[in-house]
């Protein structure tokens, strides 16, 4: 069996022997018991289980782990859901996602955690016109999908830390 290594959350994990076919989600769900990421439709069609993969040139962007394989991640920084709050402090991602109630059930909402993450990060290195911020969350959030029809909710709460704090996110 190939044995992977990889960093979750900032920890080192690995190597570990997996089956070559054992698709990532089962790896950090069953393997891991990181059971925050969530196993939706299991064709990259709603993005439940997308996780945060941290590149090496400083960029990061979300990638579904439902048909990937564990072996594809090997050697790879990744962030889950378990990994935004830092000593029980939630982020003011987190904070805003409650506030606004964004979800119901929760299933999606480690997914758009993680995508609204990656935009507050890309903005803080690439501010944009407030005339661009509606459409830029719309766009990043595209793609995932809430069976409780939360995006609204979802919009709102990502533009709102935005908003909250200007002089970081927007020129
Ligand atoms: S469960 Fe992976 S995209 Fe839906
Ligand atoms: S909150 Fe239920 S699927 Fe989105």
């Amino acid at each position: 069996m190939p044995a992977i290594s990889l960093t979750i959350n900032g920890r080192a994990h690995g190597p570990i022997e997996v089956r070559a076919d054992l698709s990532m989600n089962d790896f950090l769900r069953e393997v891991l018991g990181l059971t925050g990421t969530k196993f939706g439709c299991g064709a990259a069609q709603c993005l439940s289980c997308a996780v945060i993969v941290d590149a090496g040139d400083g960029t990061s962007a979300t990638m579904p782990t439902c048909v990937i394989a564990a072996t594809d991640f090997d050697g790879k920084a990744i962030r889950t859901v378990e990994g935004h709050a830092k000593d029980g402090a939630l982020t003011p991602l987190q904070q805003s996602f409650i506030s606004h109630f964004a979800f119901q059930c929760g299933y999606c909402t480690p997914g758009f955690l993680n995508e609204g993450q990656v935009l507050l990060e890309r903005l803080e290195k690439a501010p944009i016109p407030r005339a661009e911020l509606e459409r830029t969350v719309t766009e990043a959030l595209d793609g995932h999908l809430c069976r409780c029809s939360g995006y609204v909710k979802y919009h709102e709460a990502v533009r709102d830390v935005i908003l909250a704090d200007p002089g970081r996110f927007l020129t």
